[in-house]
């Protein structure tokens, strides 16, 4: 089965809590988190106090993806909202070895996004220092982008590092019934869903074909 991860990005927030309810029956283990800070990324959404509600809506994993510039204002408050993983961005932070560092030592999963036009490689002098790597397979900021083939390379480059240092590879933009299988082909372990997902008709069936349990 293709673990999947709701963007909640692309849910109904008018009625989140049920909408998280019906992927977590159908299967859901991990929710996946935008917040966006209008500076980093063109767009708002939400902070602590959201992710905080939505703390109390699940048991899911809560990954936590921080389009924010200088995230290292807010680590704190993330994790104490009930974030598991805190996932910052390589182009974001002025001190990424201090950042993923914190996460630790706060208790979360330390997490790196990088945006489509970084190489894996990039991350070399990090990567003992985190557990989760998200490839940005749009530019960040919205949901319903074009998957951009080219991070197919970075997917594989982060699944060929793994052998070294283990730690999990998701994928997050323009994942949907066309990609996801030449997504998971690279051995990826997450694929994070938002619009694919959340806009059929019917949640729980489109989540099984994405899953490939259909
Ligand atoms: C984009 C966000 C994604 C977004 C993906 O900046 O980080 O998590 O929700 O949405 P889709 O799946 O619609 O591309
Ligand atoms: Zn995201």
């Amino acid at each position: 089965m293709r673990n999947v991860s709701p963007s909640l990005l692309s849910a109904d927030f008018a009625d989140l809590g049920a909408q998280i309810t019906t992927v977590e029956k159908a299967g859901s283990t991990r929710l996946h988190l935008d917040v966006m800070d209008g500076n980093f990324v063109p767009n708002i959404t939400f902070g602590p106090m959201i992710t905080e509600a939505i703390r109390r809506l699940t048991k899911q994993t809560l990954d936590v993806h921080l389009m924010i510039t200088e995230p290292d204002r807010y680590l704190k408050q993330f994790v104490a909202a009930g974030a598991d993983v805190v996932i910052i961005h390589y182009e974001a932070s002025s001190d990424i070895e201090r950042d993923l560092a914190e996460i630790k030592r706060l208790g979360a999963v330390p997490g790196i996004a990088i945006n489509p036009d970084s190489k894996f490689d990039v991350l070399s002098p990090y990567v003992c220092l985190f557990d989760y790597f998200l490839v940005m397979s749009v530019f960040p900021g919205f949901g319903g982008q074009s998957f951009k083939t080219a991070t197919l390379d970075t997917m594989r480059a982060a699944v060929r590092a793994t052998k070294d240092h283990p730690f999990l590879v998701a994928v997050d933009g323009g994942v949907n019934l066309e990609t996801i299988e030449a997504v998971f082909a690279t051995g990826i372990d997450i694929g994070v869903v938002g619009s694919a997902l959340f806009k059929a008709d019917d949640i729980p069936a489109r989540l099984a074909q994405l899953q490939g349990t259909d």
